[in-house]
């Protein structure tokens, strides 16, 4: 078994007649937090979707627990237990945050079939969750929508977590509850991949990193040796911790 349960090598992909990612290399070790770091624009959120098949990369591989992923669909992704929460969160507003969760819910047809164990487990990582069960989630703050979100994305035991900026608008609040989830589902064994602008969020999550620029990995290694080399910082994010 690899060390690493994600692997891209050499990823390039197209978006219409622009070319964006120009030779992705990434690493996700197994039961880690790795956080994918860059300026706006470095191409994170292109690097994700072509993880999760939303957009097609033009070359090189992408390798999950093992197995070739490049090809296959969406659907077919999300259902090697990958979960993906984008940048949008993917909401549904008008329905309650009950019924956002048992959409992603695959085994249940009604709330009362969901595991109440897991929900359980849910509810003690993110309260709000519990507290709006029943409220439409589009009434919901920017950061208890967060919740919602990665609440959604775990619903069902999963391998492989990716989100997408979650600690973007939060209040400092907030961002302790949601490093304390992310901590919590890594120790219940979930690999889990963030990207991130905040670097505090990142240097107190982060077990690994790979900082992007320009459509390619530029740094990758340890999350601590990164939070200790303010010049690397510098160089790399044009900003220090
Ligand atoms: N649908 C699209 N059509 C054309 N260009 C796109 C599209 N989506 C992204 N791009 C371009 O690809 C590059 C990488 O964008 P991407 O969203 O991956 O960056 P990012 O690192 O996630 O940035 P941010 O930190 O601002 O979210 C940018 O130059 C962007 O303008
Ligand atoms: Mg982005």
């Amino acid at each position: 078994m690899s060390a690493n349960l994600l692997e891209l090598a050499g990823v390039h992909t197209h978006i219409g007649a622009y070319h964006i990612l120009h030779g992705v290399d990434m690493a996700v070790p197994r039961g880690a937090v790795t956080l994918l770091l860059g300026r706006n624009g470095a191409g994170k959120t292109t690097t994700l979707r072509t993880i999760m098949g939303l957009w097609q990369a033009s070359q090189g591989s992408i390798r999950f627990a093992g197995q070739d992923i490049t090809r296959l669909d969406t659907p077919r992704i999300a259902q090697l237990n990958i979960a993906y929460v984008p940048e949008n969160m993917g909401i549904f507003a008008d329905l309650t945050v009950q019924e956002n969760l048992l959409l992603a819910a695959r085994g249940a047809r009604n709330a009362a079939a969901m595991d109440s164990q897991r929900l359980q487990w849910i509810f003690g990582m993110f309260p709000a969750v519990e507290k709006f069960w029943h409220h439409p989630a589009g009434k919901l703050s920017g950061g208890q929508k967060q919740m919602v979100a990665v609440a959604r994305a775990i619903v069902e035991p999963r391998d492989l977590l990716i989100v997408d900026e979650p600690s973007k608008g939060l209040a400092p609040a907030i961002i302790n509850n949601m490093i304390a989830a992310f901590d919590q589902l890594k120790q219940s064994g979930v690999t889990i991949l963030l990207v991130e602008q905040n670097l505090n969020f990142a240097r107190r999550l982060g077990d690994s990193v790979a900082v992007m620029d320009n459509g390619r990995v530029v740094h990758a290694g340890a999350m601590a040796a990164l939070a200790q080399d303010e010049a690397l910082q510098r160089s790399l994010l044009g900003l220090a911790l």
